[in-house]
């Protein structure tokens, strides 16, 4: 394929490229960084949804290049959990960032992203150790591994990532500021459907009668925040609003409900700061997350 950027690496390239190699990433960055362009950074697991493409959005706004990488990352997966059913669709991830405006896709394959040898692991201690970190040991370590080594590879100047993966945010903000990488980690809203239900590579696997049923699990947060808003402060009470909500509907099986300090990811007694209200559950083998923020 032709590169129309490549006589003038300022020009805005009208094609998606692709690249598979850390070799073939690291030539098609060098030019936009020499020419002085900033680059905005999306890491994904594929199976893109408008949720994924509207980050995109938010870094094309804020830079001259958008590189989107899409890897299912073996090492944040438990043994029990979904990484062989992941969803892979390539040939159409790649039409959705072709139509998104995004300049490089780097799709490596396992080895390229821990080569034989690869031996380090990045634990971001606090902040990954309750909640989805206590359910889920090792999946914040292996999100922050692969982060770490993607932020290494690209050095994106901005990196958007998703509210809806809440503990997640705050983990790569905290590695971000501890390992002193120069990006500007930003968080962007949750997009949902009409219904409420936030967008999920995950809502693939629910049936039509689960999907109906699924938006409960945002109304019951909702309610939570309606019991803040008219003036409760309590978060057992707040959290009691939101499980009476969540057990009213039968297809779902709760498996987290959390309020924490935004930026500790640590329970909270009280809503007298900026809070998480975060709540998981189980609609036959799916596993559906959800958060809205407040205080
Ligand atoms: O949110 C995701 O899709 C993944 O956890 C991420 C950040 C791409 C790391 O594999």
């Amino acid at each position: 394929m032709v590169d129309p950027s490549a006589g003038d690496p300022a020009a805005k390239s009208a094609a998606l490229r692709s690249v598979s190699t850390v070799r073939d990433l690291q030539a098609a960055l060098a030019a936009w960084r020499s020419s002085g362009l900033r680059i905005g950074f999306v890491p994904t697991m594929g199976a893109l949804h408008a949720g994924h493409l509207s980050l995109v959005g938010k870094a094309r706004s804020r830079t001259d290049r958008v590189v989107v990488s899409i890897f299912v990352n073996p090492k944040q997966f438990g043994p029990s959990e979904d990484f062989d059913r992941y969803p892979r669709d390539l040939a159409s991830d790649r039409a959705r960032l072709e139509e998104a405006g995004a300049d490089l896709l780097f799709s490596p394959p396992e080895d390229e992203m821990y080569p034989p040898g690869f031996a380090t692991t990045v634990h971001v201690a606090g902040v990954s150790e309750g909640m989805e970190g206590t359910r889920r040991p090792g999946h914040f370590d292996g999100v922050a591994t692969v982060v770490a080594r993607l932020f290494g590879l690209v050095r994106p100047d901005v990196a958007v990532f998703g509210a809806k993966d809440g503990q997640q945010a705050a983990v790569i903000q905290r590695l971000t500021r501890d390992l002193g990488f120069p990006v500007d980690v930003i968080v962007a809203e949750t997009v949902r459907e009409a219904d409420g239900l936030a967008l999920s590579s995950r809502n693939a696997f629910l049936t039509p009668d689960e999907r109906l049923r699924a938006p409960s699990l945002f109304r019951a947060l909702l309610a939570g925040r309606l019991v803040y808003e008219l003036g409760e402060r309590q978060a057992r009470m707040i959290l009691g609003v939101v499980r009476t909500a969540l057990d009213s509907e039968p297809a779902f099986r709760l498996d987290a409900l959390d309020l924490v300090d935004l930026e500790s990811m640590k329970p909270v007694e009280k809503v007298d700061r900026p809070v998480m209200l975060a709540a998981a559950v189980f609609m036959g083998k799916t596993r559906l997350i959800d958060n809205i923020r407040f205080g």
